[in-house]
């Protein structure tokens, strides 16, 4: 698909969303957020809710991870107007870089400025535990794709965009402050699905990642281009492989999500709150 019939698409979506929800609604989002495995349950504290399923929203792709939702949940907390996406499409599923970012990319068109990425991972830094919460600091892209790979689209960004700060120093320090013992660190970008074995683990320390998991970094990468200001939080759901004894499961990751969602929310409500 060309770069120009991409755009037609995302811009398909974000007529029928305004149309749907108020061109005024949509451009007064203070917040938008990614929502990842297991952590949708933050769009119960919204007031003023409005909910429409991926399903409904014309050339959105749905989502088919058990624990990923699949839904924008238009909202407000504490005053200050959010839009969130709970779930997201993986390029493990067989999806395109394009495609999986279709929906933010919507989103941005729509109008919201600001956004934050969230995603289950596994710790990999010295000091990382299950449960912690880690503001991501900046990101490696390992997937060896791009959602900007291709004909360019110049509504999408420049050709060649900076990512010398790709999560905004401002916002982390927000982010930061919304919270107690958040951890900060390097989110590692993979395609998956398999989890990654020792040996894998063990290189991605020795490149400086703290964490590792199968989403974010191609939103982050066509967020970035589109000029939004973002930032990013994993959980930590898990040590990654050959640093904790035990075998991964992805119940054990939807688990964590479960467990950690009070923290998880009472952080993104403190940071939601400083845009009201
Ligand atoms: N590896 C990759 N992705 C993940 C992990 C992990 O250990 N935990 C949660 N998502």
């Amino acid at each position: 698909m060309s770069a120009r019939e991409e755009h037609a698409r995302v811009e398909r979506a974000a007529r029928w969303l305004s149309d749907r929800v108020g061109a005024d609604r949509c451009a007064g989002v203070e917040l938008a957020m990614v929502l990842g495995s297991g952590l949708k349950s933050f769009v119960d504290a919204l007031d003023d809710r409005v909910e429409v399923p991926f399903s409904d929203v014309p050339e959105w792709p749905r989502p088919k991870v058990e624990g990923h939702g699949g839904a924008v949940v238009f909202g407000a907390v504490g005053g200050a107007p959010v839009v969130c996406l709970t779930g997201r499409v993986h390029l493990y599923e067989g999806w395109s870089p394009s495609e999986a970012v279709r929906c933010v990319r919507t989103v941005r068109l729509l109008g919201a400025r600001r956004f934050l990425l969230t995603n289950a991972a596994g710790g990999i830094g010295d000091g990382l535990a299950a449960g912690d919460l880690m503001v991501l600091t900046d990101h490696l892209n390992l997937t060896g794709q791009s959602p900007l790979a291709g004909a360019h689209e110049e509504a999408f960004g420049p050709r060649f965009p900076d990512m010398s700060e790709v999560y905004s120093r401002q916002l982390r320090e927000h982010l930061l402050a919304s919270g107690e013992g958040l951890k900060r660190g390097v989110y590692a970008g993979l395609l998956g699905p398999a989890y990654e074995t020792p040996a894998e683990v063990r290189m991605l320390r020795g490149l400086g990642a703290d964490a590792v998991g199968m989403s974010t970094v191609h939103e982050a990468i066509a967020l970035k281009a589109m000029g939004a200001e973002l930032c990013g939080m994993s959980l930590i759901s898990n040590l990654a492989a050959g640093i904790s004894e035990q075998p991964l499961s992805h119940d054990e990751v939807i688990e964590a999500g479960r467990a950690a969602a009070a923290r998880m929310t009472a952080v993104v409500s403190g940071l939601c709150r400083r845009f009201a």
